[in-house]
């Protein structure tokens, strides 16, 4: 039990990977607030939590609902010590997103995650973590996708400027990176088949699959947990080796000859 005691929000926990690291946590001991804007869901995913767990309806965009969200916590839970910025949008166009486009993907997956963390900071002992969500998406070009990488990009560098500034408060920050992990986007573009999707990943992870929403929840607990004590403001990449891979996918230029005729 890494996290017995600990009292953590997970935003956006109600669906995909933050509904994984809230059951991660709670499976260390940890009491989680589900923080998100679908309650049927949210609800649910609190009930088969029990007691450890509690849904509150926050929409991250409204600084009035964070403060509130917090305010519950504390209210019910006497504490906070983590926090989890997982909430996201990918509402995206490529460089054809419209402005309207960019300003909600920035607001909810990077300003909101900042404004999260500014509230919580201020009601957190020492020894807090934030978690951000990183993800592969956001270190390297992508062609299709425009927003959403660079709202990802913003996370990384957002987790180095809060380690710097919260760690006079004894607080630290740390961002973890997955790549392609089974979820709602992923069950989407293989029509609900894993083994699809496995298969399709194994083109562009070493691993030879996607991942699991337990192993990115693993790293997210243990970013949490005292035994990462003295880790703060890096990135933590959870992709089964997609980032070690260069643009050869690392075949040899022979192999690259051999295979264009
Ligand atoms: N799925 C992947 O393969 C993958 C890969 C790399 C990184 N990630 C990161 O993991 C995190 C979760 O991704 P996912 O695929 O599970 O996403 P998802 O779309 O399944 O879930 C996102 C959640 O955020 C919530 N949300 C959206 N707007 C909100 C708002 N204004 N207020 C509160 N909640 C809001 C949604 O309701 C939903 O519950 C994201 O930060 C994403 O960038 C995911």
């Amino acid at each position: 039990m890494k996290l017995a005691g600990k009292v953590a929000i997970v935003t956006g926990a109600t669906q995909g990977l933050g509904h994984d690291v809230a059951r991660g946590l709670v499976a260390q001991g940890a009491r989680v607030v589900i923080a998100g804007i679908d309650p049927a869901a949210g609800q649910a995913v609190a009930d088969a939590l029990g007691d450890m767990a509690r849904y509150v309806g926050t929409d991250i965009e409204d600084d009035a609902q964070i403060a509130q969200c917090i305010a519950a916590t504390l209210a019910h839970f006497g504490q906070l010590d983590l926090l989890v910025n997982n909430a996201c949008v990918y509402d995206d166009a490529g460089i054809a997103s419209t402005r309207a486009q960019w300003l909600h993907t920035l607001n909810v997956n990077l300003v909101s995650a900042a404004i999260f963390a500014q509230q919580a900071a201020a009601v957190m002992p020492r020894g807090g973590v934030i978690v951000n969500l990183g993800s592969v998406g956001g270190k390297f070009g992508s062609a299709a996708r425009a927003t959403y990488p660079a709202s990802k990009a913003g996370m990384l560098q957002l987790t180095r400027n809060l380690a710097v500034a919260l760690a006079p408060q004894g607080i630290r920050c740390v961002s973890v990176s997955p790549a392609w992990t089974w979820s709602p986007a992923l069950a989407g573009m293989s029509g609900g088949s894993i083994e699809r999707a496995d298969a399709v990943g194994a083109h562009v992870h070493p691993l030879g699959r996607v991942g699991r929403g337990e192993e990115v929840a693993a790293a997210v607990a243990f970013a949490c947990s005292s035994e990462a004590s003295w880790i703060t403001g890096v990135d933590l990449p959870v992709d089964g080796g997609f980032s070690c891979l260069g643009p050869d996918q690392g075949r040899s230029p022979r192999a690259w000859f051999e295979a264009t005729p």
